[in-house]
């Protein structure tokens, strides 16, 4: 398989996996992903930035081979996570001289997942150069995008970014540059929404380090490379800074309609005074829509019925999920019905105890909605439409 070139000396060695659908078995990837690895010729060192995943090492080695590399000085791993270090056995099994080059971090990680041996590493402090005679790369330390021990790497000459997991996206695609933003951005959205956006304030502080850096490309890890970086550079400006939204994003699920009906009466109501709703039915919903509507979302309604004296066991996942993601949501309401008592509002309140929101009285009804009922639901949405005028512009 054919290394494709970036520029004299640089090239694309990755992979692209346009059949997986699931990441760590948790993660949808409706359109896939990449695993990007790039191998830079200095004019005395050779070094290979990340590997990929390890059921896709067959192609990593055989562009190598392609691109006839003799030898490799230096694997950069600027992440220990599997999808780029999986192959770091298989590469320093043909070139046993490279020295595996990490942050002291994950040369931990990488000692504890038997992925090179200990005298194979060189660990390098954050802003440290190396040279490879006429290029040096640049150590840029940024821990948690989006594991502890995570780096990335500038090479000075020609300005491009090593991004690793940071600012990347799960999609395969055939284009090695991005050439259609709008599919780029919704994928590189739902990627922030699900590794990065628990880690939004660490990510400011990254962000702000690296747009200290001049950049002519941003090379990430997964999906295409930014040749246009101010577009990504935004986007992230946007996710992890700015206040969240005139939206309501309402996950529910109903049983036999009547939570269904309060849910439809109340995005009626939201409307009205003027809020944008987005709606999942978690019977069915991507998961993966949901965390990309989590981003910009000013409040969360949750609705569900009541379930053996708790929150249906797909609603409890869903606010799992939320909590566990922390979005810059400001605001939580519950909706939904019981037959004949249960503790939902209470189990739903303790399960998002991460996010730092203001409870809006919750509307939980017994059976199926009634007049007062619905004037409650329009009560609450006249509530949500009053506290996201406080929202800043
Ligand atoms: Fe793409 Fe955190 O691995």
């Amino acid at each position: 398989m054919k290394a494709r070139k970036i520029k004299d000396g640089i090239y694309w060695v990755g992979a692209v996996d346009w059949d997986r659908r699931l990441f760590d078995d948790l993660v949808p990837l409706p359109d896939g992903t990449s695993y990007n690895a790039y191998l830079i010729q200095g004019s005395e060192k050779t070094t290979l930035i990340d590997t990929v995943d390890p059921d896709m090492a067959y192609i990593l080695l055989s562009r190598l081979k392609e691109l006839g590399v003799e030898s490799i000085d230096y694997v950069i791993a600027n992440h220990a996570e599997q999808d780029h270090s999986g192959t770091i056995p298989q590469v320093l099994e043909q070139h046993p001289q490279a020295q595996v080059v990490c942050t002291p971090k994950c040369k931990k990680m990488l000692l504890d997942l038997e992925l090179a041996p200990e005298d194979s590493f060189l660990t390098v402090d954050d802003g440290e150069t190396l040279s490879l005679g006429d290029r040096t790369l640049e150590f840029i330390h940024a821990p948690w995008v989006h594991w502890p021990e995570t780096m990335l790497t500038y090479l000075q000459e020609d300005k491009i970014l090593f991004s690793c997991d940071f600012l990347g996206s799960h999609l395969a695609t055939t284009d090695l540059y991005v050439t259609d933003e709008g599919q780029v951005y919704e994928a590189a959205k739902r990627y922030y929404a699900e590794i990065m956006m628990p880690f939004r304030k660490i990510i400011q502080k990254n962000l702000k380090k690296v747009q200290e850096y001049e950049f002519s490309l941003i090379a990430p890890s997964h999906g295409p490379i930014y040749d246009r970086p101010e577009f990504i550079l935004d986007a992230y400006q946007d996710w992890v800074h700015s206040e969240p939204k005139n939206i309501v994003v309402l996950p529910y699920i109903s049983m036999h309609g009547s939570t269904r009906e309060m849910v439809e009466h109340l995005v009626d109501a939201l409307i009205e005074n003027g809020v944008t709703v987005k709606l999942f039915n978690l019977a069915v919903t991507d998961i993966g829509k949901l965390a990309i509507s989590l981003v910009d979302a000013a409040t969360i309604v949750i609705g569900s019925p009541t379930v053996l004296a708790g929150a249906h066991p797909n609603v409890v996942y869903a606010a799992y999920l939320a909590n566990a993601l922390r979005p810059k949501t400001k605001f939580v309401s519950i909706v939904g019905s019981y037959g004949w008592g249960g503790k939902m509002v209470q189990q739903l309140a303790d399960l998002i105890s991460n996010l730092k929101v203001e409870i809006i009285d919750p509307v939980v009804i017994k059976g199926s909605p009634k007049g007062e009922d619905f004037e409650s639901l329009d009560k609450l949405a006249a509530a949500i439409a009053e506290k996201h005028k406080g929202l800043k512009k």
